[in-house]
């Protein structure tokens, strides 16, 4: 979910609705914005998007104080009673919210035995009603402060207050950001939500609390202590973060690859030699195992850096961050923990990584966004350089998260004594130098759209490939399954006879990954579906035997074997795309997903 507040002289409705536009990244069953001018507390809201909410405003409500929500549903269903801002039962009070209150359930029993009416399923609705109570004997500060201390779980809140020129907000466990622009305040989940108004921003911590007024702010601690927080320049460009003149924020991600991964590399790589700043030569020397945490697109990033290292001779495993406290096995300060997460949010990760990191390991982020709770938490941090990624299925996050994660591993390699440095690492390392190019050629020159068309009418996809080439299968089957809601499956090659086959019938196109590295199975297992009907679309270089006997090709530009997958998962990119775009699906905002889910 996705939450603002702002705070001015002016009117603070319209800001409110741009900055949810720019926050429907994280969320988009339901949205609302509610304001206080005076002369009461103004709540509107909607089930669906915030162009529905637009629509559904017949003028903008007045009061230069507001705070609005976008949706993405954990408790109850995306209606509108279910919407935020929730309110208490006088609505005088009107709160939005993004986490989880674990003790909701108890909050609402005892409140509600005081005589307080719910209206919603949600357990958000309990932070008005507490307010409300607390509010009896204290003031509205206090009574906030009361009401977060009595919270179990993760929340980022915000609350306004009839007749008060504030907003009242909190935070523990879910992200929280002051913007402080020139004649407003903002606070939000994420920075793009006020990027347009300003850039200067104030990452906010665990146990804040934040009162701000039209010309003051103040951050407390929970007994209500001054606490400073540094003020942050962001060096996002808003027009970053627009569309451009592409139709789809997705298709303006996967062409910016090549400038995202020239920021990448950026002074990363010299005279054949890795150097990242927040990792020093030596930094991983007591380094013994490397534990690769992580979801969804950021997952298969990480099994392909896993590999890598693997390949060194470096142990390394890679966990779904969900499956963390069931299948990690013994951790301890030989242990580096890397959290993958493009967001730096995902609560899953989150918590393995805090899992890890009670258990003893040393924790890495590789993220893209500076600030995020993973960054701050982690030892270290290791930033993708991608720029705002808005579409809800990741594209240019995983390119640059990949090469992020190769370049990590070479430091880690030069450090671990176990590990042996490959013989051709220093080619490898120039031949990155060339990958922005070629993912340009890629985009001018690529079949994806024809592909599409010729097999949009399938009954369902799959995706192989062996060695790194698998992690490019499971990544190319996500993203189709994400943004067409056609059945798709990643398998790696050999794994195809062991069960799947039965599924591949004349109706089932398999997209064979190869990368020209040790993957010669992946054309035989690409043949065994070909006998029995699928046609084969070969993603490779031009050379690679598999062209061969494929009945359609994807063609990949030549370069280093370790490179060659993220090309090729630039043309399974387009060839999602192309057929989302054919099936008129809303490619930017698939149902039932969200870029960033904040909830475990
Ligand atoms: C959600 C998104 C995915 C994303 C995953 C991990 O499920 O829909 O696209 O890959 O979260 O996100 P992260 O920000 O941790 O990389």
């Amino acid at each position: 979910c996705g939450i603002i507040a702002r705070i001015g002289t002016d009117d603070a409705a319209d800001t409110l609705l741009t900055g949810l536009e720019n926050l429907e990244y994280r969320g988009y069953d339901s949205a609302g914005i509610a304001v206080q001018n005076g002369s009461g507390v103004k709540v509107h809201k909607t089930s669906g998007e915030v162009s529905d909410l637009k629509s559904k405003l017949n003028y903008l409500p007045t009061g230069n104080v507001g705070i609005g929500h976008t949706r993405w549903s954990t408790h109850g269903p995306p209606t509108e009673e279910n919407a935020h801002p929730h309110t208490d039962s006088a609505e005088d009070i009107a709160v939005v919210h993004n986490g989880v209150i674990d003790n909701y359930v108890e909050l609402r029993t005892e409140l509600a035995e005081k005589g307080h009416v719910f209206q919603s399923d949600t357990d958000t609705e309990v932070i008005p009603h507490l307010i409300n109570e607390y509010r009896d004997e204290l003031s509205t500060e206090a009574a906030v402060r009361k009401a977060v201390e009595t919270l179990e779980g993760s929340y980022a809140i915000a609350a306004i207050v009839e007749d008060e020129d504030r907003v009242y907000a909190a935070r523990k466990g879910s992200p929280l950001v002051l913007g402080l622009g020139a004649d407003d305040w903002f606070l939000a989940s994420d920075v793009p939500a006020f990027l347009d108004y300003t850039d200067e921003v104030i990452y906010l911590e665990d146990g804040d609390v934040v009162v701000l007024e039209p010309d003051s702010y103040a951050i407390t601690d929970l007994a209500g202590e001054p606490v400073h927080r540094e003020i942050d320049t962001v060096d996002w460009d808003p027009e970053d973060a627009g569309k451009g003149e592409f139709d789809h924020y997705m298709k303006k991600e996967i062409h910016s690859q090549p400038t995202a991964l020239s920021n990448t590399i950026e002074g990363r790589v010299e005279d054949g030699e890795v150097s990242l700043e927040a990792l020093p030569a030596g930094s991983f020397t007591d380094i013994e195992e490397v534990q690769f945490v992580a979801c969804g697109t950021s997952y298969h990033a990480a099994v392909y850096g896993a590999q890598l290292l693997k390949s060194a001779g470096v142990r390394a495993d890679v966990i779904r961050a969900s499956e963390y406290e069931s299948v990690a096995g013994p951790v301890d300060e030989t242990t580096l923990t890397v959290a993958v997460t493009q967001s730096g949010e995902t609560a899953d990760t989150l918590s393995a990584v805090r899992e890890a990191a009670d258990r003893g390991a040393r924790t890495l982020a590789v993220t893209n966004v500076v600030g995020s709770t993973a960054a701050r938490e982690a030892d270290d941090a290791v930033y993708i350089r991608a720029g705002p990624e808005v579409g809800v299925a990741a594209t240019k996050t995983f390119s640059s998260q990949a090469v992020t994660l190769a370049l990590v591993g070479q430091r880690i390699v030069a450090d671990v004594p176990a590990a042996d440095h490959p013989d051709d690492a220093e080619a490898m390392l120039e031949s990155l130098a060339d990958l922005p190019e070629q993912v340009e050629s890629i985009l001018e020159t690529t079949d994806a759209e024809r592909l599409a068309k010729r097999y949009i009418d399938s009954q369902s996809f799959f995706f192989i490939g062996n060695g790194l080439g698998h992690p490019v299968a499971l990544e190319g089957a996500l993203k189709f399954k994400e943004i067409t809601y056609e059945h798709a499956e990643g398998f790696a090659s050999g794994q195809l006879k062991h069960g799947p086959l039965a599924l591949v019938t004349e109706q089932t196109p398999v997209f064979a990954v190869c990368t020209g590295g040790d993957d010669g199975k992946t054309k035989t297992n690409a043949i065994e579906a070909q006998t029995r009907g699928a046609p084969i679309v070969s993603v490779s270089p031009d050379d690679h035997p598999v062209v061969d006997a494929a009945d359609a090709h994807l063609s990949v530009p030549d370069t280093h074997p370790v490179w060659t997958g993220l090309l090729a998962n630039v043309q399974l990119q387009l060839v999602s795309y192309y057929a989302a775009d054919l099936l008129d699906r809303p490619i930017d905002k698939p149902r039932n997903l969200a870029k960033s889910v904040t909830v475990e």
